[in-house]
């Protein structure tokens, strides 16, 4: 396991890391999540260390996660709203005195803490896909510590290692899995496509057989498609696309059902339609949801996953997500939450 290498290292994209510094990573969460269990404190690890969070967008999970995490490494986790200092802004975006250029907020944090931890999508970059991951890219540039990725319009990477871990953990492994990412219906059009962007592109480095089915309108960005087909080549899993949400749920062991927007479909400037155009572009697919019924056609050991929050009675019945027991196929979507501290535990122990 060769876990120096990532010693300082940002993480802000999965595509920056190789198969076996991923496999080391999950490696790391599972062991400091059994120890956990086992009541090994591991407050020596970052003892002392400080975590700048900052938050353009709410959260619930990341936020708590990584604070979670740095207390229990022995560190602090210091939360900043971009609207209490003066937001970071990339050079040409400033407005006076209400904003301060990103080379300058990454050098002067570097000063003072361990590492930078940025979340950012959607209206903070006026919905520009690609912007918010410039401007973490920006951060990483000028910093001296490292910056890790806590979702911004194009990657997810630790909700992507959490699920990894979720898959790892029911199936024992990624070879022979049958990982379905879909498309589901909800009312609200603005939904980020990190998440499944990042799910997919773990599952087929990692050797997955990876389904991913969506309406014809909800195409993911076509170069992480062509980084998939070329990790399933690699791993010697597969992937392929359907159009069709029972042809992708029928024999899949995780499915994992959650509503994204295309980026023809964001406002304009940045999309091809008005707000009532993609709308009922969108409210054409209100069957792509996920019901028991539906779950009873995948294996019968299938997990059901989603990052959350999920948009009960319109993605998925709320039957599937509260099944989390019992026999047959189960929700595992609050050990997916966990996992999330466990992995992160896991990068910061190995970046910072
Ligand atoms: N899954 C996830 O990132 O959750 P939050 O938006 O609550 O952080």
């Amino acid at each position: 396991m060769k876990t120096m290498s990532l010693r300082g290292r940002d993480f802000l994209a999965e595509t920056d890391f190789t198969r076996e510094e991923i496999e080391s990573v999950l490696a790391v969460a599972e062991r400091l999540k059994m120890e956990r269990a086992m009541g090994v404190y591991h407050d020596q690890i970052l003892r002392s260390k400080t975590l700048f969070m900052l938050f353009y967008n709410q959260s619930l999970r990341t936020r708590n996660s990584f604070e979670a995490g740095m207390t229990q490494l022995g560190g602090h986790a210091h939360f900043l709203d971009p609207s209490k200092i003066y937001t970071p802004a990339l050079e040409g975006k400033e407005v006076a005195y209400s904003t301060e250029r990103v080379s300058d907020v990454a050098r002067v944090l570097s000063r003072m803490g361990d590492a930078i931890a940025i979340r950012c999508y959607g209206d903070p970059v006026e919905w520009e896909y690609g912007g918010a991951h410039a401007l973490l890219r920006e951060f990483a540039k000028w910093s001296d510590i490292p910056v890790l990725n806590m979702e911004d319009d194009i990657y997810h990477p630790f909700q992507g290692l959490a699920d990894m871990l979720t898959v790892k953990e029911n199936f024992g492994g990624f070879k022979g899995v049958n990982f379905t990412m879909s498309w589901a219906y909800s009312p609200s059009i603005h939904k980020p496509r990190a998440v499944p962007q990042s799910a997919i592109l773990y599952a087929t480095m990692l050797g997955c057989n990876v389904t991913l089915a969506h309406p014809p309108e909800m195409a993911l960005d076509p170069k992480i498609i062509a980084q998939c087909e070329a990790y399933a080549g690699a791993a010697g899993g597969s992937f392929r696309i359907t159009h069709d949400f029972e042809d992708g749920v029928r024999g899949a062991h995780a499915v994992y059902p959650k509503a994204w927007c295309p980026v023809n479909i964001f406002q304009p400037p940045v999309g091809d339609y008005d707000v009532e155009t993609s709308q009922a572009i969108f409210d054409q697919y209100k069957s792509w949801k996920m019901t028991e019924a539906l779950m009873e056609t995948a294996d019968k050991q299938a997990i059901y996953m989603h990052c959350l929050p999920a948009d009960r009675a319109y993605e998925v019945s709320n039957y599937v997500m509260d099944k989390t027991e019992g026999p047959g196929w189960r929700s595992a979507i609050f050990d997916e939450a966990e996992n999330r501290l466990h992995v992160q535990k896991a990068v910061m122990s190995l970046v910072m």
